[in-house]
C-alpha cells in the first residue's frame, strides 16, 4: 500500500491503519463472542467488570449480528398502479403527440412516463419517444434499441394507443424539419412542471387543428402535484411495468447476475481455499450475494463540485483548467474552500472514501462488488484504494468477454441499461453520487422494497475532515448515521418526484 498512500498525505490515512487492525476481530468473530456473553454471575454481589473498550466491542459485535445481507422488512405498503377507475381507451383520439428527449438514459425514461401521461391527460395517440443524441453521452440508440417497443405498447393498450411510426400523412413531422425553422405543429414553450391544465388549454387546441403537436423540450414538463390519481398512477405504471429493456440486454445483464452469485469455481488447490473461505459464518450471510456500487466519478462531476480530490496540485491545476475551459470558470462551489464544501456534504465520495464507507457499515473482503460506472477520473490510481478493501470488485468488463458486450460497446445508453438491470437485482444497492441514475435506482428500488444505502455526505464530509478520528468512532458514527437510510421508506413531499419517491402515489398500504 506504501506507494498510493505516500503521494497522497491528505488520505485518511489513520482510518486505514486503524481499519486493517479493527477488521481483525471480524474476520476472527468466535475469539469474541464469550465476551459477549459474561453470564449473569452467581455471586450476585460480585461486581461484573465493566468493559473498557466499549465502541470497539459494539463495533465488532455489531458486526456479528449484522443484518446487512437480510433484505428489508416488509414496510406495509405495496405497488399500485393499477387505475382506480376502469381504463378506457379515448374513443376518438385528436391528433398525435410527439416528444424529443434529452439527456442521459434515466432522464429519458422519466421523459417517456411523462409523455404517456400528457397523451392519456390529452386523450391522444403517442409516438414512440425520440431520443437526442446527448452531447456528454453521445450515443445515438433509440427507443426500441434499449426497450421492449412491444412489451410497452402492450402492457399500457387498454389504457393509450401508442405508434411506432406517424402515418404517412405526418410523416414530415421529424426532429430535422422542426431543427430547421420555427413551426406551427412544435410547442417550445411548456413551462417546467407544467400542470395538467396547462396542456389542456395550450396543447389541445393545436392537437384539434393540426392532428399533431411535436413537443421539445419536454424534459421535466409536467407538474409531480395537483395531478389526477389516475394520471399518477399510469406513470408509474410506465416506468415500474412498460419499461424493460431489450432482450440482448436482459441476457447480459443476467449473466452479469449469475457470475456474481455464483462465481466461477476454481480449480485444484484455489477451489479447496475457496470452500474453506465459504464455510466460514460471517461469509455464510453474504453467499451467493452481491453488492453494486453505482460509482460516478467522471472529470466533468469532479471539475463541477470544485472539491480538493488528493490527485495533488496537479489535479487541482486540471480540474481548474477544465472548470475555465467547460464553464469560463463560472462554478458555483469554487467560491467555497474544500473543507467548507465538505463539511455542507457538496463533494462526492472518491472510490477510497465510498470503500470507507462500505467497510464501516460491514462489508469486506469476501463481498462481491459490482461497480456500475461508466469511467472513473484518475483511473486505476483512483479505483485501487477501493479494490485494496474489495479483491472481489467486478463489472461489465471483468466478468464478460469482448464478444458478449459487442453490441453495447462504446454505447453510454445500452451500458447503463445493462448496470439498471444488475442494480435492480442486487441485494444491496449503494449510490455514491446523486444524480439521475441514482434517483431513479433509489425510486425502483423502493417501489419493490430492496435494500438501497443513501450516504448520509454531510456526515461523511464532517467524518474525513477530522484527522484525529480512530476507526472504532468512525465506524461507530457511519452505523448510526445510516441507521435510517436502507430504504426505509419515505414518503414523497410537495414538488419531490414520484419516480424517486414512489409513495404514496405509485404504492398503496397493504
Ligand atoms: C378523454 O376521454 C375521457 C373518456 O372518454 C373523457 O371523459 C375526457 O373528458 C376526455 N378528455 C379530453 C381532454 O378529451
Ligand atoms: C481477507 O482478509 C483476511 C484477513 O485479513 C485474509 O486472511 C484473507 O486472505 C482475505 N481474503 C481475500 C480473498 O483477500
Ligand atoms: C474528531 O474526532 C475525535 C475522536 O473521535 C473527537 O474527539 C473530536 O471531537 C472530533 N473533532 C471534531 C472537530 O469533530
Amino acid at each position: 500500500m506504501k506507494p498510493y498512500y505516500h503521494n497522497q498525505p491528505h488520505i485518511h490515512r489513520g482510518a486505514l491503519a486503524g481499519l486493517l487492525v479493527l477488521l481483525f476481530p471480524i474476520f476472527f468473530p468466535n475469539l469474541f463472542s464469550p465476551l459477549g456473553h459474561a453470564s449473569p454471575s452467581i455471586f450476585s454481589e460480585w461486581n461484573t467488570p465493566k468493559t473498557r473498550h466499549v465502541p470497539l466491542l459494539k463495533g465488532a459485535l455489531q458486526r456479528e449480528t449484522s443484518d446487512l445481507w437480510s433484505p428489508l422488512a416488509n414496510q406495509g405498503w405495496k405497488p399500485c398502479v393499477e387505475s382506480k377507475n376502469t381504463p378506457v381507451l379515448p374513443k376518438k383520439s385528436p391528433g398525435y403527440i410527439q416528444v424529443f428527449l434529452d439527456g442521459g438514459l434515466n432522464q429519458q425514461r422519466m421523459g417517456i412516463c411523462d409523455a404517456v401521461a400528457v397523451a392519456k391527460i390529452l386523450n391522444a395517440t403517442l409516438v414512440i419517444p425520440h431520443f437526442e443524441v446527448n452531447p456528454v453521452w453521445k450515443d445515438s440508440s433509440s427507443f426500441t434499441e434499449i426497450f421492449d417497443v412491444d412489451h410497452f405498447i402492450n402492457v399500457l393498450k387498454d389504457e393509450i394507443s401508442i405508434v411506432k411510426e406517424l402515418p404517412k400523412e405526418y410523416a414530415w413531422s421529424t426532429r430535422e424539419y422542426y431543427a430547421t425553422a420555427i413551426r406551427a405543429t412544435r410547442i417550445k414553450t411548456a413551462p417546467v412542471h407544467a400542470s395538467s391544465k396547462w396542456y389542456l388549454e395550450n396543447v389541445l387546441p393545436m392537437l384539434q387543428s393540426y392532428g399533431i403537436a411535436a413537443i421539445a423540450p419536454f424534459s421535466h414538463r409536467l407538474a409531480f402535484d395537483n395531478v389526477p390519481v389516475d394520471i399518477q398512477r399510469l406513470r408509474c405504471k410506465v416506468n415500474f411495468q412498460a419499461l424493460v429493456f431489450v432482450p440482448h440486454i436482459t441476457a447480459l445483464g443476467e449473466a452479469l447476475i449469475s457470475r456474481l452469485r455464483y462465481p466461477p469455481g476454481k480449480s485444484g488447490a484455489a477451489d479447496t481455499e475457496y470452500l474453506r473461505e465459504i464455510t466460514d459464518e460471517k461469509d455464510k450471510q453474504g453467499a451467493g450475494k452481491f453488492v453494486v456500487l453505482h460509482l460516478r466519478f467522471d472529470k466533468d462531476m469532479a471539475a463541477h463540485s470544485a472539491c480538493d480530490f488528493g490527485g495533488g496540485k496537479a489535479e487541482k491545476l486540471a480540474l481548474a483548467k477544465y472548470r475555465q475551459v467547460i464553464w469560463q470558470g463560472r462554478v458555483l462551489n469554487s467560491q467555497f474552500t474544500d473543507e467548507e464544501l465538505r463539511n455542507q456534504g457538496r463533494c462526492p465520495l472518491t472510490p477510497e472514501e465510498i470503500g470507507l464507507l462500505l467497510a464501516a457499515l460491514g462489508f469486506d473482503n469476501s463481498t462481491r462488488l459490482y461497480l456500475a460506472s461508466h469511467k472513473v477520473y484518475g483511473g486505476e490510481a483512483r479505483i485501487s484504494a477501493l479494490r485494496k478493501l474489495f479483491p472481489l470488485m467486478e463489472d461489465k468488463k471483468s466478468l464478460t468477454s469482448e464478444e458478449e458486450r459487442s453490441k453495447i460497446k462504446g454505447k453510454a445508453s445500452l451500458l447503463a441499461a445493462v448496470d439498471y438491470y444488475v442494480s435492480m437485482q442486487s441485494d444491496i444497492f449503494i449510490s455514491a453520487s446523486p444524480g439521475n441514475m441514482h434517483n431513479a435506482l433509489v425510486g425502483h428500488r423502493t417501489y419493490e422494497n430492496l435494500k438501497t444505502i443513501r450516504p448520509n455526505m454531510g456526515l461523511l464530509g464532517q467524518l474525513f475532515l477530522n484527522k484525529s478520528m480512530g476507526w472504532s468512532d468512525f465506524q461507530m458514527a457511519v452505523l448510526e448515521g445510516h441507521k435510517n437510510r436502507q430504504g426505509q421508506i419515505r414518503l414523497r413531499k410537495e414538488k419531490q418526484s414520484i419516480y424517486t419517491y414512489p409513495a404514496p402515489d405509485c404504492m398503496c398500504q397493504a
